[in-house]
């Protein structure tokens, strides 16, 4: 008899959330501006806000806390954190930051400037913000086939070769710090880049005299789409495959708060020494001294230990699978969403959702709006308002996709919620003709203005 399948994990400790009621929840939602960043997380019930920093440790994370060493140089923390870098992830050098952006601000303060281009697969929106405050251009290579919710490509994280060699070619070298290969590609649906993808950039970097750096926030979950996915990779073990996929970088970012699953954290990793010690100074001002660059001891031993928890393929399985759960409710239920599944989220397709809205309007965020109000249910749009205005002609930047995403935080909830927040989508999705207009921007910023956007309901 083949045994159901269940997860591999107990729960030690749980946590009260609350509900509400549909009338509080159109209250709260008007009081914050129809911005669901504005919201108290008192006011939600279930929080698919995002995986950054949202799940659950384990016993062994909390115990290795109770260890870490703060000291201010040198702390026995930063030798396991480095030793957990190099034997998982393959580097030599690093850098510990406060979480993702901040290692982003730290590479790029010591590789980017005014006028260069940065060519990768839909980067994520700090990495594109912090490469346009420097007066760069971030240039989209991801293949065609991502910006279609209906392909079902196994790897739609990946790099079109002929449009990244067209930006190598009409750039010099010296205006391409690096390409940038974000694993996996969040902006285009939590979906994967397979090994022969990164060996194939790998070999046309090399052509090119260009570095490479990996965007590795979700490098685990790459991992495991490659083992179900990429017949070579099929009989290694997770932790195999990782070092098979870095075998082809420089050098990485990393937010821990993701696959390394501590809820504050970051690094940067390199090959190269003499990076390392451009960098080292930019960590200094701006995170910390070296040994520590804005991570506690404590913090540095949880995710140590995460990194070894996160690239464990029982624990990966048990993740992905109750994203894809969801996910197959959904279809279930007719709902447009991007297909295949992505590793950490559903993302709903807004245009097919809600086609009677124009963009104008702010469709995902519209979709956004009517799952809180109706579920308690905070999803986050990555549509038009995400994309923010062009820099040049302040225009509205329209992208191809108008999705919402439910980001699944990991150990967090169970498939009880996933059952609800499957019923409330399906009656949103079975009302929608009663839609008639989306929303319009009453105040924001001049950049990421998606955190602290103004709306009113048209
Ligand atoms: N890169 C990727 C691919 C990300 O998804 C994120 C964060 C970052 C970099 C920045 O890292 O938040 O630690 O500073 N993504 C979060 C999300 C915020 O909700 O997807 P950070």
């Amino acid at each position: 008899m083949k045994l159901p399948y269940a997860e591999p994990f107990k729960i030690k400790m749980v946590e009260k959330i609350h509900r509400s009621t549909q009338e509080q929840r159109e209250k709260w939602i008007k009081e914050a501006k129809y911005n669901l960043f504005n919201l108290k997380s008192q006011h939600v019930f279930i929080d698919l806000l995002t995986d950054s920093g949202t799940g659950a440790m384990s016993d062994k994370q909390w115990s290795a806390m109770m260890v870490g060493d703060e000291s201010y140089a040198g702390a026995t923390s930063f030798y396991i954190m480095k030793a957990a870098i190099k034997k998982i992830l393959g580097f030599e050098h690093f850098l510990p930051t406060h979480q993702g952006r901040a290692a982003e601000n730290v590479l790029f303060s010591a590789t980017i400037k005014e006028g260069d281009v940065v060519p990768g697969n839909s980067h994520f929106d700090t990495t594109k913000g912090h490469i346009e405050f420097r007066k760069a251009k971030a240039i989209d290579c991801t293949i065609d086939e991502a910006f279609d919710t209906t392909i079902n490509h196994p790897f739609k994280g990946n790099i079109d070769l002929d449009k990244l060699e067209k930006v190598l070619k009409k750039y010099p070298k010296e205006k391409i710090p690096m390409i940038i290969v974000t694993i996996t590609c969040n902006s285009s649906g939590g979906q994967p880049v397979s090994v022969q993808n990164m060996k194939d950039i790998r070999q046309l970097a090399d052509k090119y005299e260009v570095p490479i750096f990996y965007d590795s926030a979700r490098f685990a979950e790459n991992a495991y789409f490659i083992k179900l996915r990429e017949e070579a990779y099929k009989n290694m073990t997770i932790k195999e495959i990782v070092h098979e996929m870095f075998k082809y970088a420089d050098g990485m970012t990393m937010s821990s708060k993701k696959d390394a699953i501590v809820n504050m954290g970051g690094f940067i990793a390199m090959r190269s020494k003499e990076l390392y010690k451009k960098a080292s100074t930019f960590n200094i001002i701006y995170e910390g001294y070296v040994t520590y660059g804005g991570m506690s001891g404590r913090d540095m031993n949880a995710l140590a230990q995460g990194l070894d928890e996160g690239t464990d393929f029982d624990y990966l399985e048990a993740r992905i699978k109750q994203v894809q759960y969801l996910g197959e409710k959904c279809i279930a239920n007719g709902i447009p969403i991007q297909q295949p599944i992505g590793g950490h989220a559903i993302f709903i397709d807004a245009k097919r959702f809600l086609p009677q809205i124009p963009k104008e309007e702010y469709i995902a965020q519209t979709v956004a709006i009517e799952l809180y109000i109706v579920g308690g249910i905070r999803g986050v749009e990555i549509g038009t308002i995400l994309a923010d205005r062009d820099p040049e002609t302040r225009e509205n930047r329209y992208p191809d996709l108008e999705l919402v995403r439910l980001a699944i935080p990991r150990r967090t909830y169970t498939n009880n919620h996933m059952d609800y927040v499957a019923t409330v989508m399906k009656q949103i999705f079975d009302t929608r003709h009663e839609a008639k207009k989306g929303l319009r921007i009453l105040s924001e910023a001049p950049i990421m203005r998606h955190f602290t956007v103004e709306l009113d309901k048209l």
